[in-house]
């Protein structure tokens, strides 16, 4: 379902909030947050060896972190194609929709710590329908 005005509001003002220094430091916010999980640490061959404590700062992560922001970014901004692209990608990398449904909890974590908590119920819509666009990529 689509966001309201007064919804997608929000989201923008928190989104431009996480990313006021940097997509790279977005990113590498919300990758620490994903990669806490060892299962979903493990799909991710560029970074299942790196031990937690040296995963901030990695600058492949970082670079990662930021290519997913810029989908995000663009989903935001009303583009669907990307995130539609991103779910035929992902298809083909052999990962599952409910895998890739693990990015909600790590940005409602990036959410809360950056003091932007009430924000969270526009980000759980919009991410239900990035979630049926990446769908619409399988
Ligand atoms: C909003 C959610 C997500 C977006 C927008 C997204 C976007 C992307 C993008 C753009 C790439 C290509 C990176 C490149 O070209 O180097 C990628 C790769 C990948 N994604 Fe996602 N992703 C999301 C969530 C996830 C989640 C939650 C997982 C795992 C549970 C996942 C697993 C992967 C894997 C394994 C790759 C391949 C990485 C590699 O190059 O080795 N993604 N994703």
């Amino acid at each position: 379902m689509a966001l309201s005005a007064a919804e997608l509001a929000t989201v923008k003002q928190a989104w431009a909030k996480l990313t006021a220094s940097s997509f790279e430091d977005a990113g590498e916010k919300v990758f620490l947050a994903l990669l806490k999980d060892p299962n979903i640490k493990a799909n991710f061959k560029k970074f299942k060896d790196i031990p937690e404590a040296s995963l901030p700062g990695n600058a492949d992560m970082r670079a990662h972190g930021k290519k997913v922001c810029t989908v995000l970014d663009k989903f935001i901004k009303g583009d669907e194609g990307a995130a539609k692209s991103t779910g035929t990608m992902h298809k083909g990398l052999g990962m599952s929709n409910d895998q890739i449904g693990a990015m909600r909890g790590a940005l409602v974590a990036v959410l809360n710590d950056a003091g932007e908590g009430g924000a969270v119920p526009a980000w759980n819509k919009l991410f239900d329908h990035f979630m049926e666009v990446h769908k619409s990529g399988y």
